[in-house]
């Protein structure tokens, strides 16, 4: 293979080096490139940039793979679950038993917020989106542990993760139960990570919820299978804003915006947006494929498509299996939205636009109409998303301190602007 790239340009030769990743991926390396050249690459979007190296995740997305630490996420879905993978995310390898009991216990540990952290809730509409309450509540984490604000060493940062991975929950379960108006439920010691979401969420004082066990795994296999996807929107946020040296829980609270757009974690509630527009138009699902296709619709399929995946999203495989088990659980026979949904997935397949582009369903597609089943309302179904990818965007936050690479992030353009020009007076404009 070849170690280096030629680049002709205006009469010049360049020679740039090459940089071949553990599963070949091979990077053609800029870094010199205008301090030689005085030219810049242009990638609107960052499609064929590579921004980092990267030992977390690997992702082939013509062939539909997708790994955490080199293990398959079919495996993890169905023989792990979210805490060991996020062990196995942010320090490399899967926790042996002492070490999966020690980060247990921290998690427990660190699952009540400082009383004082409560009032702020109070500040916030009961209207206010619970995604804006969670990148302003991680935000705030900040000014009541300032000592795990830059981790300096591990102990500190597992404690630091730890901390954020255990209020990230609090924090959505309470925002959950100042929009239903009913009074906050605390942490219950003695229940593991996603059964104690669940009863923080819909457990009363009168009446106490307990999930099925089916339920509570079909949630941490969600969870699981959205703990990180390399360089998407929000984790490349969270490493941008790192580089500038900000500290950890602003760091994910900035992950926490990127991730609230429509384009990004945003689709699972768009999706079922979607889905419940065609049930009450009662529209035709050919129509709604053909709007799709026309670009002037200002209709997209929302849960296709994807930016690295030009196969079935192995995610989305695993939600439509889990789909299937939560409704037997629940003993619903038909839903509307998951009709609508099978039938727009069958359309769309077989459409030559979808696949010609290689559009295919994603992640968001299955996974809102699972949480609607389960009981949770649209409006939180990106903050659990956000739950599920923390662990990723500290496994990067960790990566980037770790390599001790203190250049900020800071790209260039290419001006099209006025050239310059003389200040017009007030009078004659
Ligand atoms: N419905 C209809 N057409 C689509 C869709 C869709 N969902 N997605 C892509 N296309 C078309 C585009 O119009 C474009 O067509 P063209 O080549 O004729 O111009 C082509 O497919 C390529 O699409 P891009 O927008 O260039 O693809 P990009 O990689 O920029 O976008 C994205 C990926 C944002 C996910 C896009 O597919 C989309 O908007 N999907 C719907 C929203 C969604 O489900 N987002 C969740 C993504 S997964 C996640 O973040 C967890």
């Amino acid at each position: 293979m070849s170690e280096e790239a030629l680049l002709k340009i205006n009469g010049h030769e360049y020679t740039l080096p090459v940089t071949v990743g553990s599963e070949d991926e091979i990077g053609i390396d800029i870094q010199k490139l205008r301090a030689q050249s005085k030219c810049i690459t242009l990638d609107p979007g960052y499609g064929n940039t590579g921004s980092c190296e990267s030992a977390i995740t690997f992702i082939d997305g013509e062939k539909g793979i997708l790994r955490y630490r080199g293990i398959p996420i079919e495996e993890l879905a169905l023989k792990s679950n979210f805490i060991e993978v996020a062990y196995l995310l942010i320090w490399g390898e899967l926790p042996n038993k002492a070490e999966r009991e020690s980060f247990s216990n921290q998690l427990t540990e660190h699952a009540l917020l400082h009383e004082n952290l409560k009032h702020h809730f109070e500040g916030f509409p009961g209207s206010a989106h619970p995604m804006a309450i969670l990148s302003a509540m991680i935000n705030a984490l900040s000014c009541y542990h300032d000592d795990f604000t830059c981790p300096n060493s591990e102990e500190t940062l597992e404690t630091a993760s730890a901390k954020l991975i255990s209020k990230i929950r609090t924090i959505a379960a309470f925002s959950f139960k100042m929009f239903r108006g009913e009074p906050f439920r605390y942490p219950d010691p003695k229940r593991q990570y996603v059964s104690n979401l669940l009863h923080m969420m819909f457990s009363l004082p009168h009446k106490r919820y307990d999930a099925s066990p089916v339920i509570t795994r079909a949630l941490d296999t969600i969870l699981t299978l959205h703990a990180d996807h390399e360089q998407n929107c929000s984790t490349s946020t969270v490493r941008m804003v790192a580089s500038s040296g900000a500290n950890l829980f602003s760091s994910i609270s900035s992950g926490v915006c990127s991730l609230w757009g429509p384009l990004h974690g945003g689709a699972n509630m768009a999706v079922i947006d979607m889905l419940e527009k065609i049930h009450q138009g009662g529209l035709d699902i050919s129509k709604c494929v053909e709007m799709a296709k026309n670009k002037d619709s200002g209709f997209r399929l929302m849960g296709f498509g994807h930016r690295v995946y030009k196969n079935y999203d192995p995610r989305a495989k695993i939600l439509k299996g889990i789909c299937d088990e939560v409704f037997d659980e629940l003993k619903i026979d038909q839903d509307p939205l998951l009709d609508i949904a099978r039938k727009l997935e069958e359309a769309a397949l077989e459409d030559s636009y979808f696949k010609d582009r290689n559009l295919y369903p994603n992640v968001d597609f299955y996974s809102g109409i699972i949480l609607r089943a389960i009981g949770i309302p649209t409006n939180m179904f990106t903050v659990l998303f956000a739950i599920g990818r923390l662990p990723g965007w500290i496994a990067h936050w960790r990566e980037l301190y770790l390599s001790g690479d203190k250049r900020i992030s800071r790209p260039r353009q290419i001006y099209t602007g006025h050239t310059e020009r003389s200040y017009t007076p007030m009078e004659e404009r």
